[in-house]
């Protein structure tokens, strides 16, 4: 009798070090130099409270062992950067002689995140030159997937910086500077958890964050032997997804000016009933996500505290219908991903993750339901730990 296949088990990706390692081997081989510099940053899954921090409330992200490496060494022309990136195969040169502005970039290239920063640290020094760099990047957070691939390069850029000059900026002004680089140079109006969650990062930790006062504290995950996040990837990239976003803040703000509140999650969910009377319908859906789902974030931050990891899916899985009904980020194939997992013994809950029209869901389950999950979905599954933040890895 032929004996049944073995279950597909979860992809890893290769550790952080790894990808240092490509970084600083490709800055040799491409510029001839050795490495000054190294530094990682990772990607973040969100757990719980998505679209809510451009909206004052609470979030709940782990970075990931996925990273964006930098490896930078001195150039050798006053003025310039030569950059490789070995993940898209393409080369740029930027003139950081001059001070860089939003204008003379296109916005939505991989260059526009490292001439935001770049613009940022111009600023710092004021008037000061940035000096010539040859810079070597590779990544292993997948483009796209809602995973942070953008906030990762910003940090990476960023800490490389504080490398090459010497300094330690103070988290928040780095995660402000990385945030300004992409509303301003790409042009995209996020919220500062990725950067957060990128600079932030805790090892078997993920971090509440209050996005209003930016107080991060970090909350113990399960350990692998009691449970184990995974990310179903969609595979849809949604174009819409920039546009889309924009279009929901814009809405989320105009709210909040009509209950005159700084932020929606100035509110609580007891306050929803009188304010919703006084918003349009797709202001008011808008509204009764933001605040019903930093209340989940608070809850799932209990939930973890108390070990009740039942209590936590079923929270994942209201935080995904109220993005699919409410706010509308989601697409048909995460729904589908979410719902067939959600319904397999053992699985604790799941739901899309990041600004969603796409990317990947994130699933909780203990380890006997992982093969299940990986059986139960034809798309690929990963396994992603709760890692340390940014930094600078060792010479040599
Ligand atoms: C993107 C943004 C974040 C956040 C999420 C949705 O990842 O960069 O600031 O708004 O979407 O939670």
């Amino acid at each position: 009798m032929e004996q049944a296949p073995p279950p597909p088990s979860p992809e890893r990706s290769p550790p952080p070090r790894a990808i240092a390692a490509r970084a600083r081997t490709v800055l040799r081989e491409r510029f001839g130099s050795d490495a000054a510099v190294v530094a990682t940053a990772p990607g973040r899954v969100n757990l719980i409270g998505d679209h809510t921090d451009y909206n004052g409330g609470f979030v709940l992200p782990m970075a990931i062992d996925r990273v964006c490496a930098v490896a930078a060494a001195p150039g050798t022309r006053a003025g310039r950067w030569r950059i490789h990136s070995t993940d898209l195969g393409q080369d740029a040169e930027m003139d950081v002689g001059r001070r860089l502005s939003p204008g003379g970039t296109v916005k939505g290239l991989w260059t526009s995140y490292i001439a935001g920063v770049a613009a940022g640290f111009q600023a710092l020094l004021d008037g000061e030159p940035l000096p010539p760099l040859d810079i070597a990047i590779a990544s292993s957070v997948p483009l796209g997937s809602g995973l942070s691939s953008s906030a990762a390069l910003e940090v990476a850029v960023a800490t490389m910086l504080e490398g090459v000059l010497g300094i330690e900026l103070e988290p928040l002004a780095k995660a402000l500077l990385c945030q300004r680089a992409e509303h301003e140079f790409a042009g995209v109006p996020c919220g500062l958890m990725d950067q957060f969650a990128s600079i932030h990062g805790k090892a078997g930790h993920a971090l509440l964050i209050d996005c209003r006062d930016h107080t991060v504290t970090p909350i113990r995950l399960p350990r692998p032997e009691e449970a184990s996040f995974l990310l179903i990837d969609s595979g849809v990239r949604h174009e819409l997804g920039a546009t889309e976003y924009a279009a929901r803040r814009r809405t989320c703000e105009s709210a909040a000016r009509k209950l005159s509140v700084p932020f929606l999650c100035s509110l609580s969910p007891p306050d929803l009933p009188a304010a919703l009377g006084r918003l349009t319908d797709e202001e008011a859906r808008c509204t009764r996500h933001a605040i019903t789902e930093s209340a989940r974030v608070e809850a799932a931050a209990a939930a973890l505290r108390d070990g009740n990891l039942t209590r936590l899916g079923q929270l994942m899985l209201e935080s995904h219908v109220s993005l699919r009904d409410d706010y509308r980020v989601s697409c048909p194939e995460l729904d589908a991903i979410v719902e067939s997992v959600a319904a397999l013994p053992g699985v604790h809950g799941a739901r899309m993750t990041g600004a969603g029209f796409g990317g990947n869901a994130v699933v909780l389950a203990p380890p006997e339901a992982v093969d299940r999950a990986c059986d139960a979905t034809g798309s690929r599954v990963a396994l992603v730990r709760p890692s340390p933040g940014a930094r600078l890895a060792a010479s040599g």
